[in-house]
């Protein structure tokens, strides 16, 4: 009887591992649709890496209240990936040299007491390399460029501000109004992403679409769609709650973290 089970977990363990790994096949499935430009919203980025460890700081984008972005993820309709195309074309800071403030101020590392590297580093190993088989993102330099180029031509601060939509620490904004912000401005299908912390939903990304020729294109097909009712929209949000699309405000926090750990310095000092 024993044996038995411990076949079955043996069978249902590497089953689990075969789909986990399925995703991101670096070998046989590296072919692609569309890129996915992601950009997001810091202080919901900040609020859960916080969340994961309270120690956990955070860094944010030099312009106050302004989108970061995320990444470019090439991507098959229907799947998640390919990742990791190119295991030994690796990361090399170098190669970023002449757009690093840029990409300090716009692509930001939120999640701090992370390495120097480790968010860029992560978006080329994983996406970049896969991104490559374009003649324009075939080099790191070309690749964050490309992010940088679509940041300011698409940044969402000004698109969802146009319709009203700036951030607000009380305010609920429906899913359906970020939606049409980007459809009408854009003309296509974006996914809107939230994220849930303490019994409330914050816009986390909005992701729009580009095709191989790099012309913006509906993100339909990327994953499931939210549908009851409030037409079809690419998302995770739940379209029946308000969504919070708060301030930035982590570094009037961090004050306060430094201001603490002063006062705790000298108290311990000074007993
Ligand atoms: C992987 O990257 C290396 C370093 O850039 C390159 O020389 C090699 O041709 C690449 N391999 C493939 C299969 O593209
Ligand atoms: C890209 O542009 C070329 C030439 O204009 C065209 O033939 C091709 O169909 C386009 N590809 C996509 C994916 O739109």
């Amino acid at each position: 009887m024993n044996k038995i089970f411990f076949v079955i977990v043996v069978l249902y363990v590497s089953i689990e591992n075969a789909q986990l790994t399925q995703g991101y096949n670096h070998n046989s499935q590296q072919e692609w649709d569309l890129l996915i430009f992601t950009q997001q919203w810091p202080e919901t980025v900040c609020k859960e890496w916080v969340h994961h460890k309270p120690s956990h700081t955070c860094v944010m984008p030099k312009k106050p209240d302004s989108w970061s972005i995320h990444g470019v993820w090439p991507t098959k309709l229907g799947t998640k990936g390919p990742g990791f195309c190119n295991r030994t074309w690796l990361f090399d800071p170098e190669q970023v040299r002449p757009i690093e403030t840029q990409l300090i101020d716009r692509w930001t590392n939120i999640e701090g007491n992370t390495g120097e590297y480790s968010f860029w580093a992560h978006e080329w190993n994983k996406h970049g390399t896969c991104a490559a088989v374009l003649e324009p993102l075939n080099s790191e330099l070309k690749y964050f460029k490309q992010g940088l180029t679509w940041g300011e031509k698409y940044g969402m601060s000004d698109i969802l501000a146009k319709y009203g939509i700036v951030p607000d620490d009380e305010k609920l904004y429906t899913l359906t109004a970020i939606n049409n912000a980007v459809t009408e401005t854009l003309g296509i299908n974006p996914s809107i992403q939230c994220r849930w912390e303490d019994g409330k939903e914050y816009l986390v990304e909005i992701r729009i679409c580009f095709d191989k020729n790099l012309t913006l294109t509906n993100c339909d097909g990327i994953e499931s769609v939210q549908d009851d009712g409030y037409g079809k929209i690419l998302s995770n949000c739940n379209p029946t709650e308000g969504i919070l699309y708060p301030h930035n405000k982590w570094p009037q926090k961090r004050i306060y973290v430094q201001l603490y750990k002063l006062v705790s310095w000298l108290q311990w000092f000074t007993l």
